[in-house]
């Protein structure tokens, strides 16, 4: 969701932070805008649409200034256009905002009465007000005076929420805070860059520091610090390094981000194990902080996993890894049902947030709920250093890299394989060891170079499912959530109706509409479910269903069943489900392509969910 850049120093700022803007688009968003300060006034320039339309507005704007805050929008108060996009001006100063003030109309009722006018219909414009009403009424130096006034705006707004701001009277310095959204700043030769993620810095350092909640940054063009609110001191901020660079975020010759990160996807798998499999039936994988890892599963007797999305699908299919293997019971949850039902916890529970982000406001405020009930946690997340991450008792990252494309794949594929080493490791911790599914994941990233070389099969069926009424998704045990993962893939990236279904749940409910104008995607390979999803096969043909099957190579009796087959390696039972995400991810591309969809920047999705 909303983006945050601004520089400060020696260059000209505008095309730092419009390269900024292009770099956040991924998050998703409707407005785009900047303002610079221009020595005792500020250059605006907002426009609703594409950051493309802000440049191009703006070719003979900010050629000089040094210091300037931008900002794309994705909107929740007030609809996408010019007016409520950011930043926005009151009096003196010009703020950009990430995240949601929940209390805006109170506050902008007073405010009203006290005689500020309104341009907007934002929730963020209110906390630039409010902020300059205190400015005005606040002693000491200029930078003393909105010091003191973020500081009581803070004590007054609820919610979360990262800014940045100018103010007239403080030319060469950038204000902000960040409370429950993140800040990320970074000190250059030549200035200070800040960014609400690290994608907008990543092209000029990968040393960052990640703000500390609460606490006011002030950005001048040598360094920027964080004032601590109790002692009132200002202090520096711990730097770390980011192993992502720059061309991990470009395209390298792909038509879309989304492209090259399911061809990343074998890869991936490989830089997730490489190092850490097992070798013997007497040792376990080799997780990073081994001793924290032994003590969090030592005495575990349920697992509860929170997310939401794709995550979701990822935590309902480590279900099955976790009762199959580790004779563990697990439990899995929407992050926003969770949060909000009154969860009743067993002694022994650990609680795991799987999120690619690490910034879903969902999964967060159930991660807080969890430690909040005294339990232990751990998150699986695939930015570095990211809230959630920060916030979890133990970490299992997962190295899938920038992922750009909003529709999630390669992070996807990368959870699966964290979570079955998981699953397995601690199958091993509880004497229950799998040694041979350790050895199939050893050879998933071969089996998944063997599942892309026939992706233009894939990509052609997915054109011709373009004029079908409904894409129907089933499977049965791990093809369940993968079948439910096909759907999101296909409703995300096509905008057409898709389900997903449990393929044993068919005769309560889809089996009414099944007709010639259905596709049926049904998931099926060779596993202990295989006959009853065949006999659910020959209820939809029977009903006129167009079938596509993937199955298991060679399965020459599904085919019967089948219009169209689509064949996976054959493989072991907990190394399907990555297998087969691939044709569907793949099958989706197709389609939406053949629309001629935005297949790295679907509408009205977001790829970081910042807001519940
Ligand atoms: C958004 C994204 C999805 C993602 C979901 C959860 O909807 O578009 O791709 O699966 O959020 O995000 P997380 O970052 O927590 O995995």
């Amino acid at each position: 969701m909303c983006g945050i850049v601004g520089y400060v120093g020696q260059k000209t700022a505008k095309p730092i932070l419009l390269d900024g803007l292009s770099r956040l688009e991924y998050r998703g968003y409707d407005s785009a805008g900047f303002a610079l300060n221009s020595g005792g006034k500020f250059t605006v320039q907002r426009n609703a649409g594409p950051v493309q339309e802000l440049i191009d507005a703006s070719t003979h704007m900010g050629l000089s200034e040094k210091i300037g805050i931008a900002h794309t929008r994705w909107a929740t108060h007030g609809v996408p256009n010019e007016l409520n996009a950011h930043p926005h001006r009151a009096g003196q100063i010009v703020l950009v905002h990430n995240g949601i003030i929940e209390n805006y109309s109170q506050i902008k009722t007073r405010l009203i009465s006290a005689g500020v006018e309104f341009h907007s219909q934002t929730d963020t414009e209110v906390f630039a007000q409010l902020i300059e009403y205190h400015r005005k009424r606040s002693e000491g130096t200029p930078e003393e005076a909105l010091i003191h006034a973020i500081e009581t705006a803070m004590a007054e707004v609820e919610g979360h929420y990262a800014i940045l701001l100018l103010s007239l009277d403080v030319p060469g310095k950038i204000f902000g805070v960040q409370f429950g959204a993140p800040l990320v700043a970074s000190q250059l030769k030549d200035g200070c860059v800040i960014a609400s993620d690290i994608q907008a810095i990543i092209p000029y350092s990968n040393q960052v520091s990640f703000l500390p909640k609460g606490e006011i940054l002030v950005a001048a063009e040598g360094k920027f610090e964080v004032r601590d609110p109790k002692t009132k001191k200002f202090h520096s901020v711990k730097t770390e390094t980011i192993d992502w660079s720059a061309d991990k975020v470009e395209k390298n010759g792909y038509e879309s981000f989304m492209l090259k990160e399911i061809f990343q996807q074998p890869m991936v798998v490989a830089d997730t194990l490489s190092g850490r499999l097992p070798t013997t039936e007497e040792s376990n994988f080799i997780w990073d902080n081994l001793e924290a890892h032994r003590e969090l599963w030592k005495n575990v007797q349920h697992v509860y996993l929170i997310a939401c999305g794709t995550s979701y699908h990822a935590a309902m299919t480590a279900e099955y890894f976790f009762e199959k293997w580790a004779k563990l019971e697990c439990r899995v949850d929407i992050a926003s049902e969770f949060r909000y039902r009154n969860p009743v916890f067993q002694p022994n529970t650990v609680v795991g947030v799987i999120s690619q982000s690490g910034e879903t406001a969902d999964t967060l405020a159930a991660l807080h709920l969890a430690k909040e009930a005294g339990l232990p946690t751990f998150s699986i997340c695939n930015v570095p250093n990211s809230t959630i991450a920060r916030e979890s008792g133990l970490q299992y990252p997962t190295k899938a890299g920038p992922e750009i494309g909003v529709a999630s794949t390669k992070a996807f594929t990368a959870q699966l394989t964290v979570l079955s080493a998981l699953a397995l490791d601690v199958a091993h911790l509880r004497g229950h060891p799998q040694l041979t599914s350790f050895r199939d994941l050893a050879r998933l990233p071969f089996d998944l170079d063997k599942v892309l070389s026939q992706s233009e099969t894939y990509l052609k069926i997915g054109e011709t499912l373009k004029d079908k009424r409904i894409i129907l998704f089933v499977g049965r045990g791990t093809m369940y959530p993968i079948a439910l993962e096909g759907a999101l893939k296909f409703k995300e990236l096509t905008y057409l109706p898709a389900e997903g279904f449990a393929a044993g749940e068919l005769k309560h409910g889809p089996i009414a509409y099944i007709d010639p104008q259905v596709s049926i995607i049904t998931l099926a390979p060779k596993d202990e479910w295989y006959a009853k999803t065949i006999s659910n096969m020959e209820e939809i043909r029977a009903r006129g269903g167009h079938i596509i099957t993937l199955g298991t190579d060679g399965d020459t009796e599904i085919k019967k069943v089948s219009h169209e087959f689509i064949s996976l390696p054959e493989s072991a039972w907990g190394t399907q489900p990555i297998l087969a995400a691939i044709p569907l991810q793949l099958l989706a591309y197709g389609c939406a392509k053949a629309l001629g969809r935005n297949i790295d920047k679907p509408r009205n999705l977001a790829k970081s969910v910042t807001v519940e």
